[in-house]
């Protein structure tokens, strides 16, 4: 009988086939020569380090002395290192927004882990919408595979304060519209928010993803919150290149990491973290990717049981170089242990309630005990009622919890350009206890669910002092962000969602207390104002065509319906 060939390794994976495949391997070598590999090179198992750097993302400005460091350690531990290209997002430099292509950067990621010869992946990603496009891929292509972040940048001692992207840029940018910051003021602090490199320095999105990487295990314990600047970031990316070639011998694939209890694991971060509410979508989207559903009404029984327990920004005080200087990730999560999954593996194999050792110090400001905690439950509820039947989202721990029971008069903008027409007009119809209401801003629109959800105060309420009020939509909001605001309004209005037929003089009545959120109008009218309700035009071609026909909706990570796992 004759024996099955061993699998195929490096340079010798995924060759062509012309008809031939020794020769599809013969060209591809005198390809590879082409570029000075010697023979004993092209015969080594190959990493891939997927390199995001780009121009127009700062927040990546340090991928190429990552992509060195990653490759020393590949070197060092026998292996062939071979950077590549994909798409890098950096979020304030994308139109209409940078979630319009995190599936295409995860469709890029995904194919390219699977075209490409390759038997371990080192990704490198940071910006908002780079790692979770990196999960998404690496779960679908599940290929051996380490997360390697970015890192924060540092925050900016600044005239007696300190300042980091973004959370400040939102606070002063407020106080600029309130009338209490001058024009030379806020361009003096355009210059001091971001001053190294790195990603934004608070908990937002970027560093909330960083975090549940970790507590996935994508991502080796300890390696998250290191700042972008630090050397022990480079040491980060060597070890990286190392256990990826570790992982070539020993194959620990994202479908043995990213599983239910791992998720619940994340989940639980995040709520911990008081962290970003993009995060949940992006979580959901990997997790979907492995065929593991994440149920709103399951986070409500975590958020009831889960302390928020790390003190930063937007929420708290600290900065992310604060979080990781406090004992980061390896402390929370021992702060946590008695509600997490312990079992649940990382890409070095080990389970969770092994590597967690209790810490020598923490910096209480930033992590507290599990018994002094910020708060005694989580950050972020799921919202159901007649005008989110699938649910929608408020981060009570960024929100006035004066307003968490609220009945008022709704005050609907119709889009954002509607919005952007019409808040300052000091003729708008608008009192502070009034809804503000934004439709027609998710992800099947052109908008793309842009960070819209954070709807700016009316200037002539904020001049009077205004500084919260209740907003509500179908898109997100930064994670560096404040406010009681009810996000991913689920089904959007473009989707025909109840939130479709909303106008402005309707009552809506908001209880946290009660995790509703409903619509106070009567089913006749409803039904009349649905009979008129005209779908949105759909895009003529292109990638706009391709999201309006297939992007879900956000409690279901809106991915893209075809990159779900079959079955
Ligand atoms: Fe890239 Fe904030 S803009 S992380």
């Amino acid at each position: 009988m004759t024996q099955p060939l061993p699998p195929k390794r490096g340079l010798a994976r995924n060759t062509a086939n012309y008809g031939d495949r020794d020769f599809a391997l013969y060209l591809r070598r005198s390809f590879a020569k082409s570029m000075g590999y010697s023979q004993a090179m092209l015969d080594k198992p190959v990493v891939g380090i997927v390199d995001t750097g780009s121009d127009y993302n700062n927040c990546h400005r340090t991928v190429p002395e990552l992509v060195e460091a990653v490759k020393r350690g590949v070197l060092a531990a026998g292996g062939l290192p071979l950077a590549f290209p994909t798409v890098s997002l950096c979020e304030p430099s994308l139109f209409p927004t940078s979630m319009h292509y995190r599936n295409l950067a995860a469709l890029d990621t995904e194919a390219m882990l699977t075209a490409q010869p390759m038997d371990s992946v080192v990704l490198i990603g940071g910006c908002d919408k780079t790692v979770p496009a990196q999960l998404m891929g690496a779960a679908s292509a599940d290929i051996p595979a380490v997360q390697l972040v970015t890192g924060p940048m540092l925050a900016t001692p600044f005239q007696g304060e300190r300042l980091s992207a973004c959370t400040d840029c939102r606070r002063y940018w407020a106080a600029y519209r309130a009338g209490t910051v001058t024009r030379d003021r806020i361009d003096e602090i355009e210059g001091r928010l971001a001053t190294t490199a790195g990603t934004c320095g608070v908990m937002g999105t970027a560093s909330t993803m960083a975090c549940l990487a970790e507590a996935l295990g994508m991502v080796p314990l300890g390696h998250g919150s290191i700042p972008a600047v630090h050397a022990d970031r480079l040491r980060a990316a060597e070890e990286a290149g190392a256990l990826a070639v570790r992982l070539i011998t020993a194959p620990i694939r994202p479908s043995q990491i990213i599983t239910a209890e791992s998720v619940e694991n994340a989940l639980r971060v995040l709520l911990a973290l008081g962290g970003s509410t993009n995060a949940l979508i992006h979580l959901t989207a990997i997790a979907g990717r492995r065929g593991v559903k994440i149920d709103l009404h399951r986070l409500n029984e975590l958020s009831d049981t889960t302390p928020v327990l790390v003190d930063l920004k937007p929420t708290g005080e600290g900065y992310m170089e604060d979080f990781h200087s406090a004992g980061g990730m390896p402390a929370l999560l021992w702060e946590l242990r008695d509600k997490l999954h312990l079992g649940c593996i990382d890409v070095t194999g080990v389970p969770l309630g092994e590597r967690l050792t209790k810490p020598a110090f923490v910096d209480r400001r930033y992590i507290r005990a599990a018994s002094e905690p910020v708060s005694p439950v989580g950050g972020i509820v799921a919202l159901f009622g007649s005008l989110a039947p699938r649910g929608a989202i408020l981060k009570r721990s960024a929100a006035t919890e004066s307003l968490f029971e609220t009945e008022s008069r709704a005050m609907v903008f119709d889009g954002l350009e509607d919005l952007a027409n019409r808040i300052d007009d000091p003729d708008l119809d608008v009192i502070p206890a009034d809804i503000m209401v934004l439709k027609n801003a998710g992800s099947l629109t052109p908008a793309g669910m842009p960070e819209a959800g954070y709807l700016p105060i009316p200037q002539k309420l904020a001049r009077a002092g205004v500084k919260d009020m209740v907003r509500m939509s179908d898109c997100r909001m930064s994670g560096t962000a404040f406010g009681t605001i009810v996000l991913h309004i689920t089904p959007e209005a473009a989707a025909g969602g109840p939130l479709a037929l909303v106008e402005s003089g309707d009552r809506i009545r908001l209880s946290v207390r009660n995790r509703s959120l409903d619509l106070l109008v009567d089913e006749a009218v409803l039904a009349r104002r649905r009979a008129a309700w005209v779908p949105p035009a759909k895009a003529a071609r292109g990638w706009d065509r391709l999201i309006q026909e297939q992007v879900l909706q956000a409690d279901e990570g809106c991915d893209l319906a075809m990159l779900r796992m079959a079955g």
